[in-house]
């Protein structure tokens, strides 16, 4: 490991000195930044939102600037107030109430901001999910939540399997559609019926805000649930790690399907009153160095998948614009190769800061702060008030420099409070105390955090998250499929990509065209993310005598690597 440190300019970052920082620190002294410390009235929305808008130097700001090949258009923070509130008396026409599922299968729009915090004003439950889903990632998570309400537009509810899905009762389409039965609202037309005046619904700290569905490596997608509280720490890590000042434009490359793109992509920005870049359409290194120079972003997040793309664009590419609007940089997600990270100091001229953390712990975890020196290849140290370590099986703490659970002590502000629908589940993920990540890392003798694979199958596909057997179970579907193995294999590029192992029922010939249509047969039900991008036929798949696939053993036949104990294998 390349040991090289790159040393932070001290002195301009909000926060100053991480250590002093630690040990003064409690999230007590946050709760300080909220109104309803004061008022005792709460509601994520009007923090992130209409508190701006009653605020007469701020109710003008840009919020969102949103950008796409075929759009533009900004909005002011009074702007995405009022139209909140017209969506928010929109939802109350038709009935959603406080604790309600509603959700957003939209691409990323000015309407989904708008919707999302329409949906929080009425006290309802907002599930943002992913546009590239197709109809089999769309019904398990509908079905999960039992949705009341969808918003979407014509051309994605083609993939929503209405008849499977008893529960939902309204589809609200935000594009011209045909539709014409009392299920499907127009949202133009309500919209602009609806009053912009709107009496947000005050909830507790502890009510339901967000699902964020995410995979695990048995089972179907879980609903990680997060409530209004979730604020607390993306309020104090926008300051801290974003660094977020008031004259920034910040910009998150995430979707807001995925945690990154609401906690960072929304909140974090919007807690702290600062304008926010969005951007539509596919990703491209002309597109992306263009809108920084465009709007002149200062502090930029994204992922090291689309880092890696940029480093193998060239440096030729980044000279055709001008960065030099660029503060601060951070990447989530995936490992920081620390290649990249020499990358951005040759050819963006700024240290890119790693941060890590996950769906289920809603807010940053352990983080390199601005004002600290970068060990290319850790992924820093635990913000002020989480304590983070390593520990086995048992929940017992290891010493440093010894490999195990990277885990956190129970009770961050941002935790999620509960999956969805499975209360057992929920429980699992702790032992002793400790919040078991699933990742395993080591701890350097300097308090540096080092990640070094996942414990479980989970796949990691260019920062995306995939479940083995939500892949398996698509393949089974299909008719020429008998058994099926999954597992991620090491890619220079995309991090992981998805590998599966398949054996074929009688009749069917290992041949290109059957495995293309499998291939395809993924990506059209499932998700092209989760298309296999190998497939490979055997004979059998290796299975314990309980009938569990051994995807270790399959990883490891795969790497060539030793396969340890096979002593439960189903002879
Ligand atoms: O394995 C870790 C990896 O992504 C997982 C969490 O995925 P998700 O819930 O989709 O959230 C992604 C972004 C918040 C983790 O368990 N991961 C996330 N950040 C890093 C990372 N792996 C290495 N380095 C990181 N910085």
């Amino acid at each position: 490991m390349d040991m090289q440190r790159i040393p932070a300019q001290k002195g301009k970052y909000n926060l100053q000195d991480y250590d002093k920082m630690r040990e003064t620190f409690s999230w007590e002294d946050a709760k300080k930044h909220f109104s309803w410390n004061e008022t005792g009235k709460v509601n994520i929305a009007y923090e992130a939102v209409d508190r701006h808008a009653q605020n007469p130097k701020l109710k003008d700001k840009v919020a969102l600037y949103y950008s796409s090949p075929d759009r533009e258009e900004q909005l002011t923070f009074e702007q995405i107030s009022k139209k909140s509130n017209q969506f928010a008396n929109v939802l109350k026409k038709h009935d959603v109430q406080k604790g309600d599922r509603v959700f957003l299968f939209l691409p990323r729009s000015p309407e989904f901001y708008i919707s999302f915090f329409g949906i929080i004003k009425t006290g309802a439950i907002a599930g943002p999910l992913f546009e590239a889903f197709m109809e089999q990632a769309v019904r398990d998570r509908l079905q999960d939540s039992e949705a009341k309400v969808l918003i979407t537009t014509p051309d994605l509810l083609e993939r929503v399997p209405q008849k499977d899905l008893p529960e939902l009762k309204k589809i609200i389409l935000i594009e011209n559609h045909n539709e014409t039965a009392d299920k499907y609202i127009d949202y133009k037309e309500e919209m602009e019926s609806a009053s912009s005046d709107f009496d947000i619904e005050w909830v507790d700290l502890e009510d339901g805000m967000l699902i964020h569905y995410t995979s695990g490596s048995t089972g179907k997608p879980k609903g990680v649930y997060h409530v209004h509280n979730i604020m607390i720490q993306q309020y104090i890590t926008a300051e801290w790690v974003l660094d977020l000042k008031d004259d920034d434009v910040y910009w998150c490359t995430a979707d807001p399907g995925w945690v990154t793109g609401t906690s960072y992509g929304i909140f974090g920005p919007w807690l702290k009153g600062v304008s926010n870049v969005v951007r539509g359409g596919r990703f491209s290194p002309e597109a992306w160095y263009d809108t920084i120079e465009k709007y002149n972003v200062s502090v930029w997040y994204t992922a090291p998948t689309a880092l890696r793309k940029l480093v193998s664009a060239g440096e030729d590419v980044v000279k055709r614009f001008d960065l030099s609007s660029l503060r601060h940089v951070m990447s989530v997600g995936e490992p920081l190769n620390p290649e990249v990270i020499t990358w951005g100091l040759e050819a963006l001229n700024h240290r890119i800061h790693d941060t890590w953390w996950m769906t289920e712990t809603g807010a940053h975890i352990i983080v390199n702060f601005p004002s600290q020196e970068i060990r290319p290849g850790s992924m820093g140290k635990p913000i002020p008030g989480i304590e983070a370590s390593i520990v086995d099986n048992e929940g017992n703490e290891l010493p440093p420099n010894q490999m195990g659970n990277l885990a956190i002590k129970e009770g961050w502000p941002a935790m999620m409070r509960k999956i969805w629908n499975n209360p057992g589940k929920f429980e699992s993920y702790f032992v002793n105390g400790w919040y078991l990540s699933g990742d395993s890392a080591y701890r350097d003798e300097d308090g540096y955090f080092w990640f070094q694979g996942r414990l479980d199958d989970v796949i990691n596909t260019s920062g995306e998250r995939v479940g083995p057997f939500e892949v398996e179970s698509k393949l089974l579907e299909h008719p020429a499929v008998a058994e099926a193995g999954v597992i991620g294999k090491p890619h220079p590029e995309r991090g992981e990509i998805i590998k599966a192992f398949i054996s074929l029922n009688e009749g069917y010939e290992d041949a290109s065209e059957l495995l293309e249509d499998i291939r395809q047969f993924v990506k059209t039900g499932l998700s092209a993310h989760a298309a296999p991008r190998e497939l490979e036929v055997t004979d059998a798949i290796p299975k314990t005598r309980s009938g569990k696939i051994m995807r270790r053993l399959l990883k490891s036949r795969e790497l060539g690597l030793p396969t340890g104990d096979t002593s439960t294998l189903e002879k």
